[in-house]
């Protein structure tokens, strides 16, 4: 029998579906990202069977919670990697805490976000960067991670890595002291350092925070798939979130909405973070 070949994307289906791809994620898709539509959504396509991607909107709709979850999930990316471009997390332990610190212990827990938290490496590496701050006790963490995918943040809760995980950004001591090694090369991340992180789900674009006064928001990498508006949203939810005085973590190479005022740019351990100032703001 002759392959079917796949069904043809036309410019009024790629425009179809890219709306409802930023109805339920905040995600642009742009002129130019149909073999992004082909690659993550053909399985969906056939799941929902569907012959032609036109269909395809109105068969999701059809399906309800279960497809339009489908379709969420395949259009994240949930790279990551722990200590991801690693200043951040030196600046955190050498500056940013010491600085609430000042000499003595910080007088009440410090409070950080990670908001799209993708699988869990970016707040358990928060965690291992602070933990000989916590094991002398000279701070308290209460630290929310959060995700719009519900696999991301099944396996963040799970902390069980691949092997070929474990080996991006960490080295042998942090796999020796924080990981409890298991079969076929992965380990899982120790309850030690589980306990101090909640997480939880939560769309960074489809409403206010889910919590506010956070000393620290780290937001690294997860604009950068969105349009203009919907990134100054996501900018604006992140500010609602921080207490005056407290500093935004935005990823290498993101900047705040120019429509964004109220942060100051600093440099602790040469990377560029933004100082919630509270003033000015529209
Ligand atoms: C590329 S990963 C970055 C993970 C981590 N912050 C880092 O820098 O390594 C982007 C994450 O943002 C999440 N994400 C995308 N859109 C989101 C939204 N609207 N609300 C919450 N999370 C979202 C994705 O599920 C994914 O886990």
């Amino acid at each position: 029998m002759e392959p079917r070949s796949p069904p043809i994307l036309d410019a009024a289906s790629f425009r179809a579906v890219a709306e409802l791809v930023f109805e339920h994620t905040g995600i642009r898709l742009a002129p130019g990202k149909e073999y992004f539509v082909v690659s993550r959504l053909g399985k969906l396509l056939r799941d929902t069977g569907c012959s032609r991607w036109e269909d395809l909107p109105d068969a999701i709709l059809r399906a309800g919670t279960r497809a339009r979850e489908g379709l969420v999930q395949a259009v994240l990316t949930l790279e990551t990697s722990f200590f991801r471009d690693g200043r951040p997390f030196q600046a955190l332990h050498e500056v940013l805490v010491p600085e609430l610190a000042r000499g003595g212990p910080v007088p009440y827990p410090l409070r950080i976000w990670s908001a799209g938290c993708s699988t869990g490496q970016e707040p358990y590496s928060i965690v291992m960067c602070l933990a000989d701050l916590l094991d002398r006790g000279r701070i308290r963490l209460d630290l929310l991670a959060t995700d719009l995918s519900p696999v991301a943040l099944e396996r963040a809760r799970q902390g069980v890595y691949d092997p070929w995980e474990l080996e991006r950004g960490l080295d042998e001591g942090h796999r020796a002291r924080y990981f409890e090694p298991l079969d076929r090369g992965r380990a899982r991340i120790r309850a030690d350092v589980r306990r101090w992180v909640r997480f939880r789900r939560h769309n960074l674009v489809a409403g206010p925070p889910p919590e506010t006064g956070f000393d620290v928001v780290f937001c690294r990498n997860v604009g950068i798939y969105f349009g203009p508006e919907t990134l100054e949203r996501l900018h604006r939810n992140l500010t609602a979130a921080l207490r005056p005085g407290g500093v935004l973590v935005l990823g290498a190479g993101e900047t705040v909405s120019p429509e964004l005022t109220g942060f100051r740019p600093e440099y602790p351990c040469r990377t560029l973070v933004y100082r919630y100032t509270a003033e000015d703001l529209p």
